[in-house]
């Protein structure tokens, strides 16, 4: 058993599992097992993904359509963005 991703806990063999079943992009196999939407919003997780879509369809991993994606945030106080903590305070 591979886990592929770690945020979310999905193994190869439920993506292999999801792809049989046609699920053939990486946005319908995030819909379906939440593979990308973990803590590392797919960073760590994305590519293997795209590897064995393109081993299991038999396409060059080029034509892979890569996920919509949204940097992680975290959140930073107001007085981060101003060059002046005192233009804030009021
Ligand atoms: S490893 Fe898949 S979302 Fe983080």
């Amino acid at each position: 058993m591979k886990i592929i991703c770690r945020c979310e806990d999905i193994t190869e063999e439920e993506i292999v599992q999801k792809i049989k079943e046609g699920y053939n992009t990486i946005d319908e196999l995030k819909r379906i097992l939440r593979v990308t939407m973990g803590l590392c919003q797919g960073k760590g997780c994305r590519r293997h993904i795209a590897r064995i879509l393109s081993r299991e369809l038999g396409v060059p991993i080029e034509k892979i359509k890569q996920p919509t994606y949204r940097p992680p945030t975290k959140p930073v106080p107001l007085k981060a963005c101003s060059s002046k903590a005192s233009d804030l305070e009021h």
